[in-house]
């Protein structure tokens, strides 16, 4: 007789070890265990786009829509296109992905392998650690003084062994960045056995971005990745992109699947990278909220990482408790445990009227320190 079926058992070492990825909580899931009004609720945990998509991009899906029985481009032309147009690149330094989480993905498939090594700072956005223990590499840590990655530090961390090393600029969860000046230094001498990869989820908040397309124009092994989903108000549609030297898109493309960026999908983000009106309303719109939020914050005694993205990291006693009581009010913030940082929460930069009932719903829960 056969023994009883145990896929415990047979499961690959390294993804019994994986954590899993604790995303921001939906709208809907709170409304239902809190029995409150979806309406109601406002939720500033996932860094995403409180305008909304652009209105272009909108009326682009719904065209896009109609012709849903047929597949979609599946070397995404137009929009490939779009970007390098933009950016000054050509369409082969284009890989584009079912978010920028799927470039990290196809980063592992080409290039990661069980002994391999990915070097991250410390409290960088988690998914690279996630990532890097899906094709059983390691990841070495680096101490991040004052939040901020210490360039030179992950220099020194690399081995024989490291394929990736991973920036995060600005980082989430703590909005920080590294100086146009500090990248030179540190792409200048890297190996040759190494990838730097920059991660521009966040490029658009950026009062003055460091120019990192330059090094893949140079064909240096660097990739700079960028999404829609922030600015750009899509983050339900999941599309982002990364670009990089030809040689190394060649082996993302390789590692895709052939279909991994819908059609409607294309659609919306082209439209929605055409339409600069919306993205500068983003902007401002994000630029006021975090200078609100930052100087409530101040008012209130928090500490917070001054942030130069569209979140801010704030620490408030126990960011657990805090999420959990302003759940209870329809706020949705982000607990920071699984960043070793159990008494910070980030917050998304919202709306003038959101960041006002945050900060009053903030006061009313005396999360003082
Ligand atoms: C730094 C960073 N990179 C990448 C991502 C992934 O974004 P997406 O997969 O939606 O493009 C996020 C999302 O929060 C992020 O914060």
């Amino acid at each position: 007789m056969q023994d009883k079926f145990c896929p415990d058992t047979l499961v690959n070492a390294h993804i019994k070890a994986l954590e899993i990825y604790e995303t921001g909580k939906p709208i809907e899931e709170t409304a239902r265990e809190m029995g409150i009004d979806p309406e109601s609720i406002i939720k500033l945990a996932s860094n995403e786009n409180p305008l909304g998509p652009s209105p272009k991009a909108v009326e682009a899906m719904k065209a896009a829509v109609g012709r849903a029985h047929l597949y979609p481009d599946g070397g995404g032309y137009y929009l490939r296109k779009g970007i390098a147009d933009k950016c000054g690149l050509a369409i082969e330094n284009i890989v584009l992905g079912n978010g920028s989480n799927e470039i990290i993905e196809l980063l592992g498939h080409a290039f990661l392998h069980p002994g391999a090594e990915v070097v991250v700072a410390e409290h960088a956005f988690v998914v690279y650690k996630l990532m890097a223990q899906l094709f059983g590499a390691s990841c070495v840590e680096v101490p991040d003084p004052g939040f901020r990655h210490d360039l030179p530090a992950m220099l020194r961390a690399i081995t024989p062994r490291t394929r990736l090393v991973m920036v995060a600029n600005p980082n989430n969860p703590t909005g920080t960045l590294v100086s146009a000046e500090e990248i030179d230094a540190f792409v200048r001498n890297l190996p040759p056995h190494v990838i730097a990869v920059f991660d521009e989820a966040y490029y658009e908040f950026v009062a003055q971005p460091a120019d990192c397309l330059q090094y893949v124009k140079e064909g240096k092994a660097v990739v700079v990745m960028r999404t829609f989903s922030k600015s750009q108000g899509l983050a339900g549609l999941r599309v982002g992109y990364g670009m990089m030297p030809a040689s190394i898109a060649r082996w993302l493309h390789s590692s895709r699947q052939p279909f991994n960026v819908n059609a409607v999908a294309q659609a919306g983000a082209l439209a929605s990278l055409q339409d600069g009106e919306h993205q500068k309303k983003t902007a401002l719109t994000v630029a006021d909220g975090r200078r609100f939020l930052e100087s409530a914050f101040q008012e209130m005694g928090l500490e917070f990482v001054p942030s130069n993205a569209n979140f801010i990291l704030v620490k408030v006693g126990s960011g657990r408790e805090l999420f959990k009581k302003l759940l209870a009010k329809g706020v949705i913030v982000r607990a920071m445990d699984a960043y070793k940082l159990p008494a910070w929460v980030r917050v998304t930069v919202g709306t003038r009227p959101q960041n006002e009932r945050l900060i009053a719903e903030m006061r009313a829960t005396n999360c003082k320190l």
